[in-house]
């Protein structure tokens, strides 16, 4: 595994991060929770340091069982727990709030759900257009004051909620969209990483299309992240991400049959201004394939290659 500093807040993180959102058990393919376990116990063994979840993930499931993995193994203290406010999992749905009183409750939960005294990374998970950013951030400067969060950070935020909300509170993370599929917020990042921001990435492998396990286009279910969340699996983009594979195939071949996750993951972590990328994986094989994605580096000349072929597949 490869570590960066986090922006300024002063944490080393790994260079990807264990995203947790089917370890939630809901909107993913399902597993057992043992197996979601396992992942986050494998992901720890193979010195991951860096855990991304949210009370939005299955209702607090997946606080759960990040925090009973890391409760088991005793790594709670070792690792970076970045978990998240603001948006609620209500009957299949989720609900944006950033009311104070909400936000302090919900805090006190996830403590709860993650088995621990203090929050690493405190993100508002979107901006709700219904509660001014002042009352929000202030919620958040009385956690950080009483020590349950350290750090605080926002994602799907624009540029000028981040200054807006920014008068109130430090904001030393953000977390966007971001992949060879979806470079829709490089410019937004590269500001935020020259204010000092950590950047975490999410949808590192485009929910999973760059992994080059999907070909034909499928059906999912309406509440599967893979059609409400994720667009890359509904034409006009599956066509263009496939022409995408066919040069990454390409590029595989050439480099000993490399898999195409770990050329999307190096990709994504290669960009200066990401610090790093988080990765939804339910299973320890998945993790352990992911990992070794950073045994292993792009050089300047096989990036500009990649840049080429993203500008051709998914600009033209
Ligand atoms: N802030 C936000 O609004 C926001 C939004 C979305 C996501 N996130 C965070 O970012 C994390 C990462 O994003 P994501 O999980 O949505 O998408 P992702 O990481 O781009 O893709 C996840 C998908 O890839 C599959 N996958 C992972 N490694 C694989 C491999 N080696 N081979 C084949 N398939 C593989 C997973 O399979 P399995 O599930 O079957 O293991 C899952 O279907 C989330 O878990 C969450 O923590 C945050």
């Amino acid at each position: 595994m490869r570590y960066k500093q986090f922006g300024k807040t002063g944490m080393q993180v790994s260079e990807m991060a264990l995203g947790t959102w089917g370890i939630g058990g809901v909107g993913w393919d399902s597993n057992p929770e043992e197996t979601r376990l396992d992942a986050v116990r494998a992901a720890v063994e193979s010195g991951i340091t860096f855990f991304d979840t949210a009370p939005a993930y299955n209702a607090g499931a997946a606080e759960k069982v990040l925090g009973k993995a890391l409760r088991d193994m005793g790594a709670r203290k070792d690792v970076v727990i970045s978990t998240k406010c603001g948006n609620e999992y209500v009957n299949g749905g989720y609900v944006r709030d950033g009311d104070p009183a909400k936000i302090l409750r919900e805090c006190e939960e996830s403590l709860r759900n993650l088995q621990t005294d203090y929050i690493d990374l405190y993100l508002v998970h979107w901006p709700d257009p219904n509660t001014p950013f002042e009352a929000t951030m202030d919620a958040l400067n009385r956690l950080k004051k009483e020590g349950k969060i350290l750090h605080v950070g926002v994602s799907n935020f624009s540029r000028q909620q981040m200054e807006e909300a920014g008068q109130y509170c430090e904001i030393e993370a953000f977390q966007p969209h971001y992949s060879m599929v979806n470079r829709g917020s490089e410019e937004l990042m590269r500001w935020a990483a020259e204010q000092g921001m950590g950047i975490m990435t999410y949808g590192s492998l485009g929910g999973g299309i760059l992994t080059g396990a999907y070909r034909t286009l499928q059906h999912f279910d309406p509440k599967d992240n893979r059609s409400r969340f994720y667009k890359h699996f509904q034409e006009p983009e599956f066509s263009r991400i496939m022409a995408l594979l066919e040069k990454m195939d390409r590029f595989s071949a050439d480099h000993g049959g490399v898999p195409l996750a770990q050329i999307a993951l190096n990709w994504c972590a290669a960009k200066p201004f990401v610090s790093s990328c988080i990765v939804g994986a339910q299973s320890r094989a998945k993790v352990a394939q992911n990992c070794a994605a950073f045994d292993w580096e792009l050089t300047a000349e096989e990036m500009a290659l990649l840049d080429k072929a993203v500008e051709e597949c998914l600009d033209a």
